[in-house]
């Protein structure tokens, strides 16, 4: 039994585990590249009250979830329990929005949540995610949405729907919230505990609630549509119709509020029926307060972010490359397959050797193992002539190829 286990709800990511997450991050790269985004990266750890003013005193992330602690000089800190926040930090305290109104940003990296860990959710997860900043108009909403949806198809996930709702300004917000006070009000003493929490807090919330006493009162609710002016309204059917028009079938949900604070006009997210409770494996939406409100110029912006996690979870699982694509086995002197190694890393080849000295046999039996194709075998008879033995562990064929040949060779028996 181990001495120590890594802290509850935060995973190592095995050697066996690592291609497809390399994968997924090829992708990331390439999509992101293919959308003209660059990459941005910011600290894990940031000020607390940077995610107060942003994802919200109010909102579960910061009241109940989030990695908080004073350092050694008495500063309040977080670890980030989301990167938007610190994305934005980095553009307006570097000043970046002087020198262009327009960026297209991504970053990938882990994020912290006290959540109470089950399948798709731990305390440590990763994000993808990409931020457009500058642009008010809804063509920049499909570009983030079309993004996010190029990369869900690359990575062969096909189950899934894409939901989307409006919170409108925050004048408008503002009064349907008003609305819901007065109407989750009435039938207060009926509601679940936690809605009656947010009634004060933050109404809209309620309307996310997973309580069954809660429901037939949510289904009744006022909706945000009938308090949105012409010009929110406008801007969202644009975004579903272009969504829409690229191939992307939508479900508007008007309960779908997220979590975060920021959102002003589009929200959505990607959800999934095989992930169970945590169906959510991205989501994101518009913020044109945020920057402003970080001391920043007035700049819209939208964005959205995956769960590295569970995309895993629903990614088709990949063939698994082996390590090495030749394994030097030695029945001889050590220091001769090392010069036949070193021949064929230089030429290109991922090859390894043996390093614990062990008997021919038993090196062959680890090349097998590894699922290694090819064997170079280094035994004396043929080093004495200039060459070794290359063997095809597929079925075992095998004949002697001068060491100035080798590299030829091998690129022969691996393109077969
Ligand atoms: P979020 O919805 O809080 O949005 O998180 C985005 C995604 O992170 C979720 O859809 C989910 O897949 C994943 N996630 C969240 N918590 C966990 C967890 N405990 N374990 C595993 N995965 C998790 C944001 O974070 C916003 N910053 C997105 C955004 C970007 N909005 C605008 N720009």
């Amino acid at each position: 039994m181990s001495q120590f286990q890594a802290v509850r709800g935060m995973h190592d990511v095995l050697p066996e585990q690592l291609p497809q997450w390399q994968r997924l991050e090829a992708v990331f790269r390439a999509v992101s590249a293919r959308f003209g985004y660059e990459e941005i990266r910011t600290p894990v750890v940031e000020y607390a009250q940077l995610y107060l003013r942003s994802v919200g005193p109010d909102s579960d992330i910061v009241r109940k979830e989030m990695y908080q602690f004073t350092d050694r000089g008495g500063e309040q800190l977080a670890l980030r329990p989301e990167l938007t926040a610190g994305v934005v930090r980095a553009l307006v305290q570097h000043g970046l929005f002087h020198r262009r109104s327009l960026w297209r940003l991504w970053y990938y990296g882990p994020a912290f949540r006290y959540e109470r860990p089950q399948k798709g959710r731990y305390r440590q997860f990763h994000q993808y995610g990409a931020e457009c900043f500058g642009s008010p108009y809804p063509e920049s909403d499909v570009e983030i949405i079309l993004l996010a949806a190029a990369i869900v198809q690359e990575l062969g996930i096909t189950a899934y729907e894409l939901q989307l709702n409006t919170l409108g300004t925050p004048e408008e917000r503002r009064r349907y919230q008003q609305a819901l006070r007065e109407f989750f009000g009435h039938v207060r003493s009926a509601l679940s505990a936690e809605s009656q929490q947010r009634l004060e807090r933050n109404p809209l919330r309620i309307l996310d609630s997973k309580h069954p006493e809660d429901q037939p009162f949510i289904e009744q609710a006022p909706v945000l549509w009938d308090y949105l002016g012409t010009a929110s309204r406008e801007h969202f059917e644009r975004v579903c119709d272009a969504v829409q028009a690229a191939g992307i079938p939508v479900r508007v949900n008007q309960r779908l509020v997220r979590g975060l604070d920021y959102y002003t006009h589009t929200v959505f997210e990607f959800v999934s029926p095989q992930l169970g409770a945590q169906n959510a494996f991205g989501g994101g939406g518009r913020y044109d307060m945020l920057v402003e409100s970080f001391g920043g110029p007035s700049v819209p912006a939208v964005g959205f972010a995956f769960g590295v996690e569970r995309l895993l979870l629903l990614m088709p699982p990949q063939p698994v490359e082996p390590v090495a694509q030749i394994y030097v086995a030695v029945a001889g002197e050590v220091e001769r397959a090392q010069q036949v190694v070193m021949q064929l890393r230089a030429a290109g080849y991922r090859a390894v050797v043996d390093l614990q000295r062990r008997s021919l046999k038993a090196q062959l039996r680890e090349a097998h193992r590894l699922g290694v194709p090819v064997v170079a075998i280094v035994g004396q008879a043929e080093w004495e002539r200039g060459s070794v033995v290359l063997r095809l562990l597929s079925d075992g064929t095998q004949w002697e190829c001068p060491l100035p040949e080798l590299s030829a060779h091998v690129r022969h028996v691996l393109s077969r």
